[in-house]
This record gives C-alpha cells, sequence and structure tokens, in this order.
C-alpha cells in the first residue's frame, strides 16, 4: 500500500514520526513523507526532523509564504501535480493546519482516500483558521483517527459515517513517550541559568492572540508583571515575533532581567524547557495535551479548547488575558493535581493506526 504522510507546520512532525517509525518497518506499506513547506526556517522544521529522527522528506514542495489563501492554493496546486506523478493509495493528513486541508482536498479530489490523525477535535469557534481547516479535512476523509471520545462524539453529532471513525489515541503522546528518557536527561534549564521548577515557560502564536495588537499588549504587560516574581523563559514563534516588533516591546522585553526571549526550540529541547518548568503559559493546543501527560500545571490563554479532555483530566485550565496573573499565582499555590491518565495516551497509538490500515486496505481491496 503507497502512502503519502504529510506534513507541512511544527505540530505535525510530532504526529508523523511514530507513523513513520512504524510504517517504514512494515513491508507490506510503501511510505513517503510529503513537507508542504509550510514551517521553514531551521529552527520550526530542520531541527524536528532531526530530533525525531525523520529521514529527509521524500518529496518537499516548497510552498512557504503568503496569505492563508496563498499558502493553501500553492499547495493545492503542488500537491495535485505530486498525485499526478506519484499516486499514493492513500493519503495521510495530520492536524488541523493550512496544508492538513490542503493535502486533503487535492486528495479527495483526485479520489484518492485520505485518513486523518487527530480528527474530530472542535474549538466551536470558527474564527480559528484550525477550526474551518478541521471541519472540512473531516468531511472529506475516509478514515478519521481520533483520540478522544469527545472527538468521536463531534464526528458523530456532524453526521460522519460511524464506520469511518476509530479511536486509535494520541500519536503525539507516541512521541512524548518514546523520546522522554532522552527528554529528561537534557535539563535545558540548566544551559538557561535556572534550577527546576523555579521558572515559567511561555508560547504565543494563535492570530486572536499576537495579531491582534491590544491583546497581545495586554498579554505582554501581565508576563513582564509576573516576571518581577518569577523568572520567564518565552520561546518565541515567527508570527509572535513579527508582532512584538509592530507593538514595539521587543527592546523592553531584552532589558528585562526577568525575561529570556529564546528562538523556538527543536523539539527536545522544548519538551526538556517544559518537563523542567513550575507551570506553562500558552495559547498552543499541542502543549495542553503534552503538559497533561506530563503533569505540569498549563494555563492556556483562549476562550475555548478544542481539547477539553486536558481540563477534564490533565493539568490544563483556560484563562482569560485579563485573568493571567492572578491564576498564576493561584495555581502556583495549589497541590499538584492527581492525574487521571487518559485512555489510549499510552505510547502505542502508532501500532493501532497500522492495524487501522490493514483494516481500511482489506475492506477497500488495495493493495
Ligand atoms: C501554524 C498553524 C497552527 C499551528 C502553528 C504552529 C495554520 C492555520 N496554523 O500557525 O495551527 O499551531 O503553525 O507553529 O496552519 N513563518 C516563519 N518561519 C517559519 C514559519 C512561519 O517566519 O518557519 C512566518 C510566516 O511567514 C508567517 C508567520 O510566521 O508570516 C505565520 O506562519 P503560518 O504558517 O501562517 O502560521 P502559524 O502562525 O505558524
Amino acid at each position: 500500500m503507497k502512502i503519502h504522510l504529510i506534513a507541512g507546520a511544527r505540530p505535525n512532525f510530532m504526529k508523523i514520526a511514530p507513523l513513520y517509525r512504524h510504517l517504514s518497518t512494515q513491508p507490506d506499506f510503501d511510505v513517503k513523507i510529503v513537507h508542504t513547506g509550510q514551517h521553514y526556517d531551521t529552527s520550526m522544521s530542520d531541527y524536528f526532523f532531526a530530533d525525531l529522527t525523520l529521514p529527509t522528506p521524500h518529496y518537499h514542495l516548497g510552498t512557504n509564504t503568503g496569505t492563508q489563501a496563498e499558502q493553501t492554493g500553492a499547495v493545492l496546486v503542488k500537491y495535485e501535480r505530486l498525485c499526478q506523478d506519484d499516486r499514493p493509495d492513500m493519503s495521510i493528513v495530520v492536524g488541523d493546519v493550512n496544508s492538513t486541508l490542503a493535502c486533503a482536498l487535492t486528495a479527495a479530489k483526485l479520489s484518492i482516500p485520505v485518513a486523518h490523525l487527530e480528527s474530530g477535535l472542535r474549538s466551536g469557534d470558527r474564527t480559528m483558521p484550525e477550526e474551518i481547516n478541521r471541519i472540512v479535512t473531516d468531511q472529506l476523509s475516509d478514515l478519521l483517527w481520533t483520540h478522544s471520545p469527545e472527538a468521536d462524539d463531534n464526528l458523530r453529532r456532524e453526521g460522519i459515517d460511524p464506520r469511518k471513525i476509530d479511536r486509535v489515541g494520541n500519536a503525539m503522546i507516541d512521541t512524548l513517550v518514546h523520546l522522554l528518557p532522552k527528554i529528561r536527561g537534557l535539563a535545558v534549564h540548566e544551559r538557561l541559568g535556572f534550577s527546576p521548577q523555579t521558572y515559567l515557560a511561555v508560547t504565543f502564536h494563535r492570530p486572536a492572540n499576537v495579531d491582534d495588537d491590544a491583546a497581545f499588549s495586554r498579554i505582554v504587560d501581565q508576563v513582564e508583571s509576573l516576571s518581577s516574581d518569577y523568572p520567564v523563559v518565552w520561546p518565541v514563534h515567527p508570527r509572535a515575533m513579527k508582532a512584538l516588533e509592530r507593538i514595539e516591546r521587543i527592546a523592553e522585553l531584552r532589558r528585562n532581567p526577568g525575561v529570556q526571549l529564546i528562538d523556538p526550540l527543536g523539539y527536545l529541547d522544548f519538551m526538556s524547557l517544559v518537563h523542567g518548568s513550575r507551570l506553562v503559559l500558552t495559547d498552543s493546543g499541542g502543549i495542553q495535551e503534552e503538559t497533561s501527560y506530563l503533569g505540569i500545571p498549563c494555563l492556556t490563554v483562549r476562550p475555548n479548547t478544542e481539547r477539553p479532555i486536558t481540563l477534564t483530566h490533565g493539568t490544563n485550565e483556560l484563562v482569560s488575558p485579563a485573568n493571567i496573573i492572578s491564576r498564576v499565582e493561584a495555581r502556583l499555590l495549589e497541590p499538584s493535581r492527581s492525574m487521571n491518565r487518559i485512555p489510549a495516551w499510552d505510547g502505542r497509538a502508532a501500532e493501532r493506526i497500522v492495524e487501522s490500515l490493514r483494516n481500511f486496505r482489506d475492506s477497500r481491496n488495495l493493495s
């Protein structure tokens, strides 16, 4: 079975890694990695391929600039060309980035079966580009791999045939489980001059936070306030860097002895930073899951989450920009929460995915 495993942006790489590791050792699968080029900086892409021991992508579509429409359109055109030259029996897309939607749409129109990993997540907020990408990708997919019961419910509510849904668990947690021994040994905080559990790790990149100058200024104000009591380490995403330059806060943050602004980190270094932190302040999707697995308190600066299981079973909490300081202080005083292990977030999702693919292939008579 010829498979294209598609990744375009930073959070995709951790999800394809365990699939590639498992599929590439099976004689009945011929798997090729397609990198769309949505993320192209060394720190946003190359470091991840090295850390995750992924090979150089078999195909690189090199689509890296422009508005979301230009980005999506460029991937549509280039992925169609690739499918015409080297047609797969299935395209596997992951997550919710623009590349996910573009490749799912191309494949579906060429009648190539589509499997979607991390299917069924919904924030209920259609102002997020990712929410549109999720809804459309799920509608186009033939096989929908989910990681939680809520995701299955969301799909059924949208009229997806339940026979297409397979709850395989969390592939990103596979990567974390696989690399945790290495992550534990790294102690990135020591390189930065901190003892473990003394600093806050901060990340922001969502358009709703960083592209809104007033909202982002309010967030930066609160991070600066917190930094007088708790040191802050902030690996800055390119979108957030552009915003900090636009609102002219870079120089002041760099002068602040309580804040370390650093470049985006590779996977191992970033997870080590999180692992050693006292608390994480973020608007990321994936970090809500990783902190929940690790038992690190996480405050997510968003009005909603597509990952409610991290609120009920994990360490995650949603906060508004106005409440950041009070909630950080409250969480730092709380004893650590007792953790409910989330079913199927166990490091074995990729094994279940291989089985699911075989069942699909046999039911469709794909070679
Ligand atoms: C994208 C995803 C988001 C994911 C995030 C992780 C969509 C809609 N959003 O958001 O779901 O959580 O990736 O990082 O797909 N840039 C660089 N270097 C890079 C990559 C991007 O400078 O390697 C610049 C781009 O030119 C652009 C900005 O950063 O100006 C944002 O990049 P983009 O890919 O549009 O979206 P992200 O905000 O990274």
